[in-house]
Order: C-alpha cells, then structure tokens, then sequence
C-alpha cells in the first residue's frame, strides 16, 4: 500500500510519493504567488477556455472588484464540452440512490453534457433568458447538477434551495430573488421514506413571480400537477434538442446567488460571479484535492449549500473528474452505508465536516472495519473547527494513518477554499488549517486592524487583491454588503466575521465565528433569524437564542423565551419547535427551551446574547453591572443549572 503521509512529532507531512503524485508539491509556491497575485491568477485562468480573454485581469473600485474584465467564457462549457474530445467516455459523475435495492447509474462527460444541453433547451423553451433568475428545490439526484449546469450554459442565474428548509424559506428566497422558474422534485428517499418535496414547493410558490414549475419525478409519484404552470421533467427533456451554444458571459456576470445567514433576521443573497468563481473552484479543487484520472472524489456536502455547488459539481467537473453523488444519509439501512460506498466505488478523495466524523466516531469502529478503505488517498474537512480528538480519529480509522486531511476554511461568501494545507507540501496539524491558498492573503489582526503576534487571538481577514472567487455583492442590498463585509476594518479588508490564531509557519488556526452566527452540523444558522422565527408564536412576549456546545454537532441552538397568556408546558415546547420547522426547517429546532422571566439586556434594550452564550459554557460573564436587570442573571443562572 502507498505510505501517503509521513510523522514527524505531532505533525503530518507528504511522504515522497505524495510529492511526487501531487499536482502541487513545490513550497515555493506560496512565495512565489504572492509576488504578483493577479498574474499568477492570470495564468492558472488562461488554462481554461475563454471565448474572448480579458483585457485587465483585476479591477477595483472598494468594495467592488472585478476579475477577468471584459473576458468572454462559459463555465458550463469548460466543466464539460471542454473534456468531451479528451475524456468524453470517461466517468463524470456516479449516483448512488438511498434504496439499497435500487440500483445507482454513472454519466459520462458524454452523456451528462448532452442532458445538460436538452434541459438548456427546456429552459430556453420556457422563456428563461440570461440573467433570470432561476430557482432549483432538489435533493441529492443528478437532476440538481444537470440544472445548475444548464443554467450556467444559458446564463441563468442559479438560486439553490437546501431541500429541506421550508415552504416559508423556499418563498423568502424566490421573492427576494424574482425567480420565474422553480425546478424540484416530487420527493426523495431519506432513511427509508420517501419525502415529499412538491406539496412544500407548491405552497412556496404562491405569492411569488414563478410562472412555470418543472418537476422531477424522483418518487414516482402521482403528485398533483397544476396545468399550465407545473411540467414533467422527463417528459420535457424527451422533446427537447441535444444541442445548445453556450452563453458567452462576460467574466463579471451573475452566476449564482445563494442565500446564507448572517446577522439580522433575513438571509442575504450572496452573488457570484462567472470568471472569477470558476477560475477559483479549478484552481482548489486541482491542488488541494489533487484530482487525476485515477481518482473519484465524493464530497458529500448537499448542493444546498455552498460546499455542493462548489465541490460537488462545478470544481471536479472543471478537472475532468469523477465525482460521486449519494442521495441518502449517512446511517440508513446502517452506518456502514458510507464505508461501503467508498469500498465499492474505490473513492480516492473524501470530504466531508467534522460532525459526520464525529457521529462516527461515537458510533464505533464497528461498522468502519467491515469494509476495505484503502482506496482512501486524501481526506477533507469542512464547514467547521474539528477537534484534535476528532481529527486523529479520522486520520487513524478512516485514513488508516495513511491520508493527509486537508482541514479547508472558506464560506459561501469566499466561493471556494482559501485556508488550507496542500496535499503535494503540508504540514498536516491536528486542529490547524493551514495557510492561504497560493494567490491569497489571508491575515489575523487585532481589533484596531493591527497584525497579531504569532499565536494571539485575533480576527481573520482577506487583503487585496481579493481571491477571484469572492462574492461580488449582496443581492438587491449593497448597504448590507457594505456594513456586513467592508465597514469593520475599512474598504481594502475583507472581514468573514471568524475569530483565528496565527502560528509557526504562517499556518492559520480558525476558532470559530466571532458574530451572532452559529454552524450547528456544519450548517450556518442565525440567531436572529430563529429568534425572528420564534417571535410569530403568539404567545411569545420575548426570546433570545444562542449556541452551546454539542458533542456530536459541534453547536446546538438553545431558546431561552418569555410567554404572554400562557404557562410553560411540553406542549409549549412543542409548539415552539413547530413554529422554527414552519419558518426555516427542521435544522433550526432549538435543542433546548428555558422559559425564563427576563433575559440580560443593556440600559438601550439590546439583548446581551454574550452573557446567555458563556453561561451555557460556564464560563466567567464579566461585568454585568452595566445590565438594565442583573437581578435577571442569578434567576438564569438557577434555572440553567
Ligand atoms: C466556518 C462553509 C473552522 C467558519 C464552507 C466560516 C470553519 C463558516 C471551517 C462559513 C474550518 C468553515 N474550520 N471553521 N475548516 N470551514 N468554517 O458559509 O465559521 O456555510 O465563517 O461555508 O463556517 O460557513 P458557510
């Protein structure tokens, strides 16, 4: 077997193999890189097809910037016309279905550019022109990618909705995003069950400008079909031309928007770009995932989410790669269910976050060791910290103290990964992730935009020239693009809001988000927004919610909530749970509800999430004296326990 990492005390390094196999194994790279970022951002694009290159690679005008200025591509074309001479026959993506009894299917670069090219038609045919907004409402099937990528083929402009938010979130984004065009499914299988899916869209439609819905029969169902509005999938892609010329986008047009949660109680609509985005999921996906044509990459983030659009569709596909897609989740029939995919499909790159490790982890080795992961050559993490115990494990049982893990930091607003260690160069450091991506720079300051000393807490930030992938705005609110992103430390500096220590090397240790946003599974929910969600209950005076730490999930939401016209009870609880899976979905359900009196608030009346948040970790509250009602702590305090 292949040695792929090296120890050394207690830290990893490539073995001379890795280098040697790695696209990316020279450390000066990093040096090198950053002598002239946007030429070296130049050059890595000029590898892909442009149809007209660009006249200036980097313009800016704070907090504005562009990249690839007036150059001319398509980035469906380069994820697949690009690759059907050289690898037409090969593997583009493998689905496996949840049923075990169902049997999965592959598509060729072939034959999933020709379906890409039918449904391009079908939208055409609905009147979907470049710049529309285009909403998709699906699960883990290869109708999702085939839509994400018909859309970028026509210039349509993608909005991803995670599956299982609910009605009222699928309308929040079409509203905010004047989608005319909704794509979902009837259902998908998840632990067994078919879910359904169509019941939920057709209610988030209402009220919204969709005019047309297409609808994938995944279930098979008899769903209820709306005439003139609702169409079969199947049957529209029959009739529908192998053929369509790629939209040629200017670098600097929308690619997608995807809605993510920050700090108030809306979502804001993250926009991407075409160039840039494409030029940095390449560029990741070829380093730090290192694909060749040996490799099957399955990252099992859901298309909902960032992580899917980026490493789960467009990147592998820029590559040329094989990538895998399952629809079900991690513990039906069993928890074996993953460990046989990677066996039977010989997965050689893994990504995954740290709570799947985790629930692994606590599960045992027994269902890990029935089966041969020595396909396993790289192994990623994402979406979260993990923990030194969580990284060894599965380093040691997963990797088999064999694979580098590649512990990557990036958000939906960064587009693609900017922290990172790179396979071909390392160092691999249980709880470190890295240095910034080649290209890139990334700096931990202190709060008067000061650099910290190596191995001070500080806030991570992004210099310019910023990383071509970076979001290019808020959708319909520049001021919350502005406020959000480009008014803590000034227009040049680029600040996502997570708290990081600078160590030894440069390599970068990230602590987790510094703001009033928590990742409970990896998924990025908001305080506000669950408050916000909580507070339509009509018989809640009052909440505030804030995380605590979970074992397994990394953080958990916990409610804490005043009632008018009602006494505490189950039933209360209950209710309160049903009103976050109405308003956001089932992620969002608090772990814990305390009926309280009051909760900590400044003389102004703003809730002092900060006291609520280190009481539920025991830690030391600081000054509370400045509290309207300190007397309100002590009660808490009893109550928490
Ligand atoms: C967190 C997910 C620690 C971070 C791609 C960031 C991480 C937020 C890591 C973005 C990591 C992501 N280590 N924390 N390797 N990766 N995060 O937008 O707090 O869903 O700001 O994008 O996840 O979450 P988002």
């Amino acid at each position: 077997m292949t040695k792929w990492v090296v120890k050394d005390k207690d830290v990893f390094w490539p073995s001379e193999e890795m280098k040697k196999k790695a696209n990316m194994s020279d450390p000066n790279i990093y040096g090198e890189s950053l002598k002239d970022q946007v030429s070296f951002w130049a050059s890595k694009a000029s590898e892909l097809f442009w149809f007209d290159k660009w006249k200036e690679a980097y313009q800016e005008d704070p907090p504005y910037f562009k990249w690839f200025v007036d150059g001319k591509t398509n980035l469906c074309f380069n994820c697949l016309d690009r690759h059907l001479d050289s690898r037409g026959d090969r593997p583009a993506l493998i689905w496996v279905p949840e049923p075990p009894e169902e049997e999965g299917f592959t598509l060729t670069y072939r034959e999933l550019h020709e379906k890409v090219c039918r449904f391009s038609n079908v939208l055409k045919g609905l009147g979907v022109k470049k710049g529309d907004r285009v909403g998709i409402y699906l699960p883990m099937i290869p109708e999702t990618q085939i839509a994400l990528l018909a859309c970028a083929r026509i210039g349509a402009i993608h909005t991803v909705v995670f599956s299982a938010f609910s009605t009222e979130s699928l309308k929040d984004r079409l509203v905010d995003s004047g989608a005319k065009i909704l794509i979902t499914a009837d259902g998908y299988y998840r632990r067994g069950k078919p879910i359904e899916l169509k019941e939920k869209a057709d209610k988030g439609v209402e009220g919204t400008e969709v005019e047309k819905v297409v609808v994938v029969k995944r279930l098979g169902s008899e769903t209820k079909m709306k005439e003139g509005r609702d169409l079969d999938f199947n049957d529209i892609m029959e009739n529908s031309e192998p053929e369509c010329e790629p939209e040629k986008m200017e670098s600097n047009e929308n690619l997608f928007i995807l809605y993510t949660s920050g700090t108030t109680g809306k979502p804001k609509g993250i926009i991407h770009d075409t160039g840039g985005y494409m030029v940095q999921a390449y560029l990741t996906t070829k380093w730090i995932f290192d694909l060749q044509d040996d490799d099957v990459f399955w990252c099992t983030a859901d298309i909902g989410w960032v992580t899917g659009h980026t490493y789960a569709c467009y990147g592998p596909l820029l590559n040329g790669g094989t990538m895998l897609t399952y629809e079900g989740s991690p513990d039906y029939p069993d928890l074996g269910v993953w460990w046989k995919i990677i066996q039977e499909k010989k997965i050689s790159v893994f990504y995954t976050s740290p709570t799947a490790v985790r629930m692994f982890k606590k599960a045992g080795t027994g269902w890990i060791d029935k089966h041969d992961l020595s396909s396993l050559r790289l192994l990623g993490s994402v979406g979260e910290p993990i923990d030194r115990e969580a990284w060894i494990w599965y380093f040691e049982k997963i990797g088999g103290g064999n694979c580098p893990i590649l512990d990557t930091w990036w958000q939906t607003e960064t587009g693609g990964i900017l922290i990172t260690a790179l396979p071909g160069i390392g160092p691999f450091i249980p709880t470190v992730a890295g240095k910034p991506f080649p290209g890139t720079r990334l700096e931990v300051l202190d709060e008067d935009g000061k650099k910290t000393k190596q191995g001070q807490e500080g806030y991570l930030v992004q210099k310019k020239p910023f990383a071509p992938g970076m979001l290019r705005g808020v959708y319909g609110n520049p001021k919350k693009y502005m406020d959000t992103y480009w008014s803590k430390y000034g227009l040049d500096v680029y600040y996502p809001a997570d708290g990081a220590i600078e160590q030894e090397g440069g390599n970068i240790k990230i602590l987790g988000r510094s703001d009033d946003v928590m990742k409970v599974a990896g998924h990025r929910m908001s305080t506000a927004e669950m408050e916000d969600a909580i507070n339509r209950h009509p018989n809640i005076a009052e909440c505030a919610v804030v995380s605590k730490p979970d074992e397994i999930k990394g953080e958990v939401p916990v409610a804490f909530v005043i009632l008018k016209n009602r006494e505490p009870s189950d039933e209360m609880k209950k209710e309160i749970k049903k009103t976050t899976d109405k308003y956001i979905g089932p992620i969002a359900r608090p772990a814990e509800i305390y009926f309280v009196e009051d909760v900590p608030k400044t003389r102004s009346g703003k809730i002092m999430r900060r006291i609520l948040k280190n009481m539920l970790r025991g830690k030391d509250l600081g000054n509370i004296t400045t509290l309207r009602n300190p007397e309100c702590v002590d009660r808490l305090k009893e109550i928490i326990g």
